[in-house]
């Protein structure tokens, strides 16, 4: 398969590479692209150093799958025509996860959708804290129907990319040696760039993206994807999207409602023999997920699984992802691996 990777320099799209790489994607030929600003970059792949073209001398053409994470703008200009002319293309912006011919996928979920004939040639991948959420309901959603979701999410600084990153590490080390005064800062100087709109450093944000309406684009893309995904359009979903100071792995903390009862011995059961999901669930024991564990792992850890007194049809449970990988790249290459093994 002739591969194009789509904002290879980036926080996902370098995870895409080695991805590809770990997994033995059958790659014949590997084009990398990004903004002219990275062009010849060289980047690792199967033992060899591949250069970084700009995407505007390359374009798509004669690329059979095309791996996109270089933002909404990139792919709304590239994407349309690139599927015309046959390349398969996996995006994973939110350009096309709410169009209603697009397909928004994860393969342990929903992988179906993928073996519809004609094979779409455009895939959405869905939003990383999403993936999360939905890769941890949506075993029990086959075996109790849920109704609804209350979520409340602590997402990573690499959840904005590598200048999330950048940013959260500059501004720790401007605080470093302050740690007595941040008692009782002096708000107008604490440090603030220009990807989080408040300090990150020690801190916690109740905002990801713009707000409309009172609620963030991140907790509005969070109902419709995780609706969408698992084909519940009545489903009622309210959540609250937060950035915390973690560079990799978002966590959320979910109260989900079933159609009928469903003990935590049940759920423990279900998401035990589940795909794509660890069990990490004996806080007695101080076993339960963290950011910190899932970083560069594949699977979803779920854990924390209890029921409110007197709530049978109800579970709180706390699961983390890899934002970069299932979040992100892995969920693509895995949907890609569906597409190109049938
Ligand atoms: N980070 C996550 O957890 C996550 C999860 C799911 C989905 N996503 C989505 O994935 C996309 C990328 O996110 P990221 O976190 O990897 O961002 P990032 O670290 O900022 O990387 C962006 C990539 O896009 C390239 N790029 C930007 N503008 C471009 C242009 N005009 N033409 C060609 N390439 C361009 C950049 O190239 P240069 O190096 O040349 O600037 C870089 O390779 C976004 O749509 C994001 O919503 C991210």
């Amino acid at each position: 398969v002739r591969v194009a990777v789509v904002g290879a320099t980036g926080a996902v799209g370098r995870q895409f590479v080695s991805i590809l790489e770990e997994r033995s994607f059958p790659v014949d030929e590997l084009v990398l692209l990004a903004s002219e600003r990275s062009a010849g970059m060289r980047i690792p792949f199967r033992g060899r150093d591949l250069t970084v073209q700009a995407l505007s001398d390359q374009g798509l053409g004669g690329v059979h799958l095309a791996l996109l994470s270089a933002g909404g703008d990139v792919s709304r200009r590239m994407v349309p025509s690139a599927a015309e002319s046959g390349t398969v293309c996996v995006d994973n912006s939110s350009a096309f996860r709410m169009h209603p011919d697009v397909p928004l996928v994860i393969p342990e979920v929903n992988g179906q959708v993928l073996d519809a004939d004609p094979r779409p040639r455009i895939i959405a991948n869905p939003n990383c804290t999403a993936i999360a959420v939905v890769m941890a309901v949506g075993p029990l959603h086959r075996v109790a129907g849920l109704t609804s979701l209350i979520v409340s999410s602590y997402q990573s600084v690499s959840g904005t990319g590598m200048k999330g990153v950048r940013e959260l590490v500059e501004q720790v080390e401007k605080l470093h040696g302050q740690e007595e005064e941040l008692s009782h800062p002096e708000r107008g100087a604490l440090p603030i760039g220009e990807v989080f709109p408040r300090t990150i450093a020690y801190n916690v944000i109740p905002q990801c993206d713009q707000f409309v309406d009172g609620w963030t684009i991140e907790e509005r893309k969070l109902a419709a994807e995780s609706r969408k995904i698992l084909d519940l359009p009545e489903l009622r979903v309210a959540a609250t999207a937060v950035r915390v100071p973690v560079v990799v792995g978002h966590s959320v903390s979910i109260h989900a409602t079933f159609s009928g009862p469903l003990s935590p011995a049940d759920a423990r059961r279900v998401l035990a023999e589940a795909p794509g999901i660890r069990l990490v669930d004996d806080p007695e024991r101080g076993e339960y997920p963290t950011p910190l564990d899932v970083a560069g792992i594949d699977d979803v850890l779920v854990g924390r699984i209890r029921q409110p007194e007197g709530e049978p049809n109800t579970l709180l449970l706390f699961a983390c992802d890899d934002n970069l990988r299932k979040g992100a790249a892995l969920n693509a290459v895995q949907i890609a691996e569906r597409l190109y093994a049938s």
